[in-house]
């Protein structure tokens, strides 16, 4: 249908916008780099979603969870790791090690390919830069953990939001994941240690190979707070195995006091035990925070997991220390979504956090949650991460 082809016009205008984008990725430098990156991908995605020729495009969208099917099997398969070392691997060596049928390693290759995970040259299949990822097992996990533990769900929703008269999840009605499996994700992962094992994996994938809490300089922050030995420097409220802790104290020797990670005990017994340099302690975040006098409360990937009643639920066992203690400090670390205009990864970030309850915010929507606590943003910290840090101070 040719005449759904965006018209050459509109398309040359779009071209002048990709040029534009790239002169200032050129000419950033710094931490403008990643915007200046940021802002030229997404013009570049506007030019080509405008090549698309629309109705043919609604094919590949449906089936977008081809590409975390395929990855699934080369994982039961096994496969991925042969591609180490940028190495190629033949059609007659997949055979090999596999026993497969050829006909389904030739699919689910050729899903793989067109994903840009690998690519195919007469020798065999190689990784891409894009495929690479795939060799860290914790990005396997966190596939698979969405795979069987999230996506279902999402599958769920136009069921299960229509029985619920298309209300937003609340504490009374339970999370979507609720509605599709019975239990919240959170209680179930706790009977399932297997289950919880991949979660505590996946929850590194995150930010496997790049900085994470970065967005927050902690170095010198916490350089002027002249932190003793013996002082909790920060908790990090459902800090998980304590890897942002581990990789903050590996990057600031240099600061004193105690790192402590709180979590549920199901979530420590899923891993050996905590990073070297950081204290566990076992906590549920709706109940009495412990921990009267840290300089920092951290909490980063758990305000996007629960609704706003629930945070201001749990956030009532911090501020009144804040209120006790002014050296004390509140940190929030997650997206801060744009107010309109939201990219991909944004927009698929904020939906798959809909069946745990929790959502996704933006500038506004952290305003108006912190608000509710009496608190309000006193500064967004932004580094090479998607995430911000959302430095909050009493109203
Ligand atoms: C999305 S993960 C984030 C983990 C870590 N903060 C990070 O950035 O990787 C959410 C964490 O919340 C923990 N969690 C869930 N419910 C909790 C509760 N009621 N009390 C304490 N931790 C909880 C989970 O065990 C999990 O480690």
């Amino acid at each position: 249908m040719a005449d759904s082809y965006t018209p050459p016009a509109e398309i040359a205008a779009l071209v002048a916008n990709v040029n534009k984008a790239a002169a200032g990725f050129e000419a950033a430098v710094g931490g403008d780099l990643h915007v200046a990156r940021r802002n030229l991908q997404l013009e570049a995605q506007k030019l080509l979603y405008s090549l698309e020729e629309p109705n043919i495009e609604v094919w590949p969208r449906i089936f977008q969870v081809n590409v975390s099917t395929a990855v699934e099997i080369l994982s039961n398969l096994g496969l991925w790791e042969k591609f180490e070392g940028g190495k190629t691997v033949s059609m007659a060596e997949l055979l090999e090690l596999t026993k497969a049928d050829e006909i389904i390693i030739i699919r689910v290759f050729r899903q793989l390919t067109a994903a840009h995970i690998f690519v195919e040259s007469p020798a065999g299949f190689t990784l891409t830069p894009l495929g690479l990822p795939y060799l860290n097992p914790d990005h396997r996990a966190f596939n698979n953990l969405m795979f069987f533990d999230i996506i279902p769900a999402i599958m769920a929703m136009p069921r299960t939001l229509a029985e619920h008269g298309y209300k937003a999840p609340t504490k009374e009605s339970g999370t979507p994941y609720k509605w599709a499996h019975g239990e919240e994700l959170w209680t179930w992962l706790g009977s399932h240690p297997d289950r919880a094992l991949n979660m505590v994996a996946g929850m590194r994938s995150h930010n496997a190979g790049n900085v994470s809490g970065d967005a927050y300089p902690w170095g010198t922050e916490l350089g002027k707070l002249n932190i003793k030995d013996g002082e909790v420097a920060v908790v990090d409220i459902a800090g998980g195995q304590g890897h942002i802790m581990e990789e903050v104290r590996k990057r600031n020797p240099e600061i004193k006091g105690k790192f402590i990670v709180q979590d549920l005990q199901s979530t420590f017994d899923a891993v050996s035990g905590p990073p070297e340099g950081v204290e566990f302690m076992a906590h549920d975040i709706f109940t009495p925070q412990p921990v009267k006098d840290a300089y920092i409360y951290y909490y980063r990937h758990i305000f996007h997991d629960w609704s706003d009643a629930d945070c201001t639920t749990f956030l009532g066992q911090v501020v009144p220390l804040l209120k006790a203690q002014p050296k004390s400090k509140l940190l929030l670390v997650d997206l801060v979504l744009p107010d309109t205009n939201a990219t991909m990864q944004d927009a698929v970030r904020d939906l798959s956090m809909f069946p745990i309850g929790g959502l996704e915010r933006n500038e506004s929507q952290w305003t108006e949650l912190l608000a509710k606590s009496g608190l309000k943003i006193k500064k967004i910290w932004r580094g090479s991460e998607p995430e911000a840090c959302v430095e909050c101070e009493l109203l």
